[in-house]
């Protein structure tokens, strides 16, 4: 097979056509109302982090090994090296090994290659061009899927569908809100991104709460108004916490970078510093029509929501690791099978 043709690889949702990502949810749900009819054995699935996870790694070797099949986990902190992804590289820097070679050497033990990439966090114009996912797609000669990228997190924006849907049913029309969250170590807005263009392609009115500096990417903020068009639904952002959240169905919280400050920790905890509020409390979650709360976890406690919300009736963030499970099988049979 010619180098990235004809192989589907997942890196973002917004990729993959509407009908496949209808498809996709289905099977997930009938994969969870019963045990699981497919198999993969004899199947292998690579799975490569260079960064740390405890629900990716976990749920997709269970789903793998529940599906009859087999995982290899390599860390790049002990396991391998850097690699380089610029084509045309002289190597005459850190990394001993390109990306093109590591990629069509493992393709040809493995069915199927799963990234947690790493990004450098120096700059977002660099980051944002998701080089290293993009060269694994590149280059493998099996389908590769991205398990959290700077700009994209396909995986979990499944997981929460399949769980919105549950909660909701018939997702046109329902409103969501996502409110950005107080948080020492804020993540990429990945999740947030990824959830935000699938929920309005679902048809979801969504509102994003931020404070001032947190503004998302231009071009996934771009991308959102015209999903919003084109589904005639609805799409604001930069909105304060109690006006996102008064009459939503559902409230997702997450915490992510200010793009202002992104490769300058020290301006970046400074402008942390100096804000006030946004920590999601029960008061808040008052002003919603009886809205669930979502979170992609790690959740920090009574920094980004209040525990009177996590130990509460609200919460759905265990249903969301759960579906973890169940989406990945989908997707794995889907990519295994054909
Ligand atoms: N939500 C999520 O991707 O969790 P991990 O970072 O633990 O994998």
């Amino acid at each position: 097979m010619s180098e990235g043709n004809a192989i589907q690889h997942l890196i973002s949702l917004q990729d993959w056509p509407v009908q496949e990502v209808e498809d996709l949810l289905e099977l997930s749900a009938r994969i969870k109302r019963r045990a699981t009819p497919f198999q993969l054995s004899g199947k292998t699935v690579g799975l490569l982090f260079f960064r740390g996870s405890l629900r990716t790694r976990t749920s997709f070797e269970a789903a793998m090994h529940q599906l009859g099949g087999h995982t290899i986990h390599l860390a790049a902190a002990s396991d391998f090296w850097d690699l380089e992804v610029q084509e045309g590289a002289v190597m005459d820097g850190r990394a001993p090994e390109h990306v093109k070679d590591a990629a069509r050497a493992l393709s040809r033990y493995v069915n199927a290659l799963a990234i947690r990439p790493a990004y450098a966090g120096q700059s977002w114009e660099v980051d944002r061009k998701d080089s290293g996912i993009q060269a694994w797609a590149r280059y493998a000669r099996v389908p590769v899927i991205n398990m959290e990228s700077a700009l994209w997190h396909p995986l979990q924006a499944l997981a929460d569908l399949l769980t919105l849907r549950e909660s909701l049913g018939d997702l046109r029309g329902k409103t969501l809100a996502i409110s950005w969250t107080r948080s020492t170590q804020p993540s990429s807005a990945a999740v947030t991104n990824s959830l935000l263009l699938a929920a309005l392609r679902a048809g979801m009115r969504v509102r994003v709460a931020h404070p001032a500096g947190y503004d998302l990417d231009d071009e996934v903020h771009s991308r959102a108004v015209e999903q919003a068009q084109n589904g005639r639904t609805s799409f604001e952002t930069g909105m304060a916490q109690e006006e996102a959240l008064k009459g939503a169905h559902v409230v997702y919280a997450r915490s992510w970078q200010s793009l202002v400050d992104y490769g300058n920790p020290t301006l970046a905890a400074s402008r942390r510093s100096r804000l006030t509020g946004w920590t999601l409390d029960e008061g808040l979650m008052k002003l919603t029509e009886n809205g669930r709360l979502m979170h992609a976890m790690p959740v920090r406690r009574n920094l980004e929501v209040s525990d009177e919300v996590l130990d509460g009736p609200r919460n759905l963030m265990y249903e969301q690791a759960e579906n973890r499970l169940h989406s990945q099988k989908a997707l794995l049979v889907k990519l295994l099978r054909g």
